[in-house]
């Protein structure tokens, strides 16, 4: 098992390269709006998916796909998730925060995943009990969560759906209060990369809410080989089909969740409760 999945962590590492290599340089000519005005799409998500998926399914016919603008997969026990970039918005506009996401997940969670991140020149990658890695243009890195142990002074990250005009979970009452009760707070735009961000201790936390699979289950593998914990916004076991996460140390990942509590209760009018 250890090194079937070595091989495929070295296959989608490979093909997240060439992911790379062809969205480095590029600016979309062509941004057109899918569910709603705040949800993107460029003629380079489309491109790149291809490239990936054709690469995917060249060296492993066996195994199904899900991709965000391709579909695929719903509910296959094993499957490559892909996003062929995740943080579209930012790409876009041309700010650089913005990544290729490729996870293979099965019947027991995420096994291997990668995240790349063309602009920056960032890589992170790694395997079920194998730890995770960065490369970040200085060598090769080995990653760990954050030692921070107070809610006052950690540095979370978050994201909001594209939906949040109109949607219901939209995460509006969960910024404002962890703006309050946390050191900081920051929305950068990518969920793949606020999870590679929290696994290399650079973020100490990370929420989120109403994300699709392909959004989060590289970065989550990253942050639980980085030593850190992996939930569900109720304390509950980690899902990528669920489009939620917790991720922190050890030292505030309780109180993480201990507050997204909180919130949820104070949202709660007598009505709604009864
Ligand atoms: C988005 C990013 C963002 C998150 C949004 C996602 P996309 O992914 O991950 O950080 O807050 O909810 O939709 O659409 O750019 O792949
Ligand atoms: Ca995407």
């Amino acid at each position: 098992m250890t090194a079937e999945l070595d091989e495929l962590l070295s296959l989608a590492r490979t093909v997240a390269d060439e992911a790379r290599a062809l969205l480095r340089d590029v600016r979309p000519q062509r941004v057109e709006a899918k569910r709603n005005p705040r949800d993107l799409v460029t003629e380079w998500d489309t491109r790149a998916e291809e490239l990936i998926r054709a690469r995917l399914i060249a060296a492993t016919p066996e195994i199904p796909i899900l991709g965000e603008e391709g579909g695929g997969a719903v509910t296959a026990p094993r499957r490559w998730l892909v996003d062929p970039i995740d943080g579209t918005v930012n790409f876009a506009h041309g700010l650089p925060i913005w990544s290729v996401a490729l996870a293979l997940e099965g019947p027991d969670g995420v096994e291997v995943g990668v995240v790349t991140a063309p602009a920056l020149g960032w890589t992170f990658w790694g395997r079920r009990g194998g730890g995770a890695f960065a490369d970040r243009g200085r060598g090769v890195e080995r990653l760990a969560v954050s030692a921070v142990d107070a809610l006052e002074r950690s540095l979370l990250v978050t994201g909001f759906p594209s939906d949040r005009a109109t949607a219901k979970v939209n995460n509006f009452a969960e910024w404002e209060h962890f703006q309050r009760v946390a050191g900081g707070c920051r929305r950068l735009g990518s969920a793949s990369l606020d999870l590679c961000l929290v696994a290399a201790g650079a973020l100490d936390g990370y929420w989120e809410r109403g994300l699709s699979p392909w959004d989060i289950a590289a970065g989550a593998l990253f942050v639980e080989e980085a030593g850190g914990i992996v939930t569900d916004t109720r304390g509950g076991r980690f899902r990528a089909a669920s489009g939620e996460a917790v991720a922190a140390g050890g030292g505030i990942h309780e109180a993480i969740v201990h507050e997204l509590a909180r919130v949820g209760r104070a949202a709660v009018t007598p009505e709604e409760s009864t």
